[in-house]
C-alpha cells in the first residue's frame, strides 16, 4: 500500500484540526458568519430533504444558560455558537400545505429512519462549517455536552415538535495551542472488504496506541497524564447516562423511534 499522503490546503486544514476550547473575545465579521452558514448549507442531505436547521446563539444570557446545561464555561465565551437541530418540523409544514396529513398512517417524517437521517444531515452540515472555520484560521469545539439536558435545551431554544437538538458548535479565534490528539493506527479503523474476523488482529495496534495517548498532553487536565485509550474506553463503557435516554426525549418532541 502506498503510504504517501497528498498535501493541499484543504487536506492540511483537516489534518491539522484539533478542538479549541479557549477563544479570543470579539465578534466575528458578518462575512465570516455568512460564509460559514452558506458552506454548511452545501453539505449533502439525505434524499435532499434538507432536514436540519441551526440556531445561532447570540444572546449572552442564553449562552450562559447553555454553558450551564453543558457544564462547560467555555461555551459561554464562544464568539459564535450554534446548535444544530434535526428538523422535520419545517418539512411537516411543507408537506401539510400540500395536503399530507401528519396524523395519518402514511406519515413517516416522525419515524426512526428520518430521525437518524436528519441527525446525519445535521452532523455533515456542522462538520462542513467546522472545516470552513478552521480554513479561516478559526478554531472550534463540537458540543455534545448540550445534550446533558435535552428538555432544557429544547425549552431554552424554543424548539418545536419534530425537531431534536443534535450537537453544538463553538467557534472563535483560538486563544490556546493544544497539541494534536493522537489517532489510532489506520489499520485498526480501516478494513478491506470485511470486518476483521478475530479481535486479536483488530486490537494488535492497541498497546502502542495506549502508550501514545497516555503521553498526550491535555490542556484541560494539565496536572495529570491522560489515561490510556483502553482505560478511557473501559470507563466510558460503564459511565452513567444521567437521563440521556434519546427515546424518551425524542418522544416528547413527537418522534416515534419504535417505527
Ligand atoms: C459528537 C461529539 C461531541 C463532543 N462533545 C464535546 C463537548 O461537549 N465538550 C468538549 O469540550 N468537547 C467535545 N467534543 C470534542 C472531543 O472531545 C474531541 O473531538 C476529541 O477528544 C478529539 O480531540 P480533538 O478534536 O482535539 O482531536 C465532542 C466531539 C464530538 C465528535
Amino acid at each position: 500500500m502506498n503510504e504517501q499522503i497528498i498535501h493541499n490546503p484543504v487536506i492540511d486544514t483537516l489534518l491539522d484540526r484539533r478542538s479549541i476550547r479557549a477563544f479570543k473575545p470579539g465578534p466575528l465579521g458578518d462575512d465570516v458568519v455568512a460564509t460559514l452558514e452558506r458552506v454548511a448549507q452545501q453539505a449533502p442531505s439525505s434524499q435532499y430533504l434538507n432536514d436540519w436547521s441551526a440556531i445561532r446563539v447570540a444572546d449572552p444570557a442564553l449562552k450562559e444558560r447553555l454553558a450551564a446545561i453543558g457544564g462547560q464555561p467555555y461555551i459561554a465565551t464562544a464568539p459564535l455558537l450554534y446548535v444544530f437541530v434535526a428538523d422535520e418540523h419545517r418539512n411537516t409544514a411543507i408537506a401539510a400545505a400540500k395536503g399530507v396529513d401528519p396524523a395519518g398512517d402514511a406519515f413517516t417524517l416522525d419515524g426512526s429512519y428520518r430521525f437518524s437521517q436528519a441527525q446525519n444531515d445535521a452532523v455533515l452540515a456542522l462538520h462542513a462549517m467546522e472545516t470552513a472555520a478552521y480554513s479561516l484560521g478559526l478554531g472550534c469545539v463540537v458540543l455534545g455536552s448540550l445534550l446533558n439536558d435535552v428538555d432544557g435545551l429544547v425549552d431554552a431554544l424554543g424548539l418545536p415538535a419534530l425537531t431534536y437538538p443534535v450537537l453544538g458548535l463553538a467557534i472563535g479565534e483560538p486563544d490556546q495551542e493544544p497539541a494534536l490528539k493522537p489517532r489510532m493506527p489506520r489499520t485498526m479503523q480501516f478494513f478491506e472488504d470485511a470486518y476483521p474476523a478475530d479481535d486479536a488482529s483488530l486490537l494488535a495496534g492497541l498497546p502502542a496506541f495506549d502508550e501514545e495517548v497516555h503521553r498526550y498532553y491535555d490542556l484541560r487536565n494539565t496536572d495529570r497524564p491522560v489515561d490510556a485509550f483502553s482505560d478511557q474506553i473501559a470507563a466510558n463503557a460503564v459511565a452513567p447516562m444521567n437521563g440521556r435516554v434519546v427515546r424518551d426525549s425524542a418522544a416528547r418532541q413527537g418522534f416515534h423511534l419504535d417505527r
